[in-house]
């Protein structure tokens, strides 16, 4: 049986992944295939459960190894639980958030470095990585504005969110080939067409 697809949305806070992963989905299944959307950190019931503490503000001032262990945790679980059956069966896959988000959140922003941080991703996911990642670039000063009640994470200041940019950004730079970088101002329309048409060429073997 073919392999599902995989497909990553990353950015920071605002720059509309959820729209934007939600738009590829009813895409995909209007073209007759079996698609799973899902989140991170979650998407499995104990990773759920991780989020719970992840996000709680509760839990102001966790150390940063523990957090860039419980994101971790919760994306072994993910993968083992949700992911790889999916693809396995078929199913295509599409994630809000992955192991880029890891790197540019704890491995950049919060300083425990690129290499550190993606080896431990890479660990717990038996290294498996997505067929393609869009990014939805978005500037922090806009898309902390689009947020709602902050969670522990929003709650950061401005530059943490400007380092947690440029660590994408670097991403997309360091492997062009797998990411599709998307300015997160055009409407959500123009934003989810470029994105099939990405998409399509992926399914469809076009060199593009
Ligand atoms: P969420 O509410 O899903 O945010 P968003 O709607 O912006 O995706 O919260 C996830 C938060 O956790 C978000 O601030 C990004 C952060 N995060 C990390 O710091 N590292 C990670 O590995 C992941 C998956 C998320």
């Amino acid at each position: 049986m073919e392999h599902g697809l995989f497909i990553a949305f990353e950015g920071g806070e605002g720059a509309g992944k959820s729209t934007q992963s939600a738009l590829l989905a009813d895409h995909l299944r209007e073209r007759g295939r079996d698609v799973r959307l899902t989140r991170e950190p979650g998407g499995a019931p104990a990773s759920e459960a991780i989020r719970g503490v992840l996000l709680d503000r509760a839990f102001e001032g966790m150390s940063p190894r523990a957090e860039a262990l419980l994101f971790a945790a919760a994306r072994a679980e993910h993968v083992h639980r949700t992911i790889r059956p999916s693809l396995d069966s078929g199913t295509d896959v599409i994630t809000d958030r992955y192991i880029d988000s890891s790197i540019a959140y704890q491995g950049v922003s919060r300083a425990l470095g690129v290499d550190v941080v993606e080896e431990l991703s890479l660990w717990a996911t038996e290294d498996l990585l997505p067929d393609l990642t869009v990014l939805l670039d978005v500037n922090p000063h806009l898309g902390l504005t689009r947020t709602g009640e902050p969670d522990r994470m929003e709650s950061e200041p401005l530059e943490f969110h400007l380092r947690v940019r440029q660590g994408f950004l670097s991403l997309a730079e360091r492997a062009p080939h797998r990411y599709l970088v998307i300015s997160a101002d055009g409407t959500p329309e123009s934003i989810a067409a470029i994105i099939a048409s990405e998409v399509d060429s992926l399914l469809d073997g076009d060199a593009a």
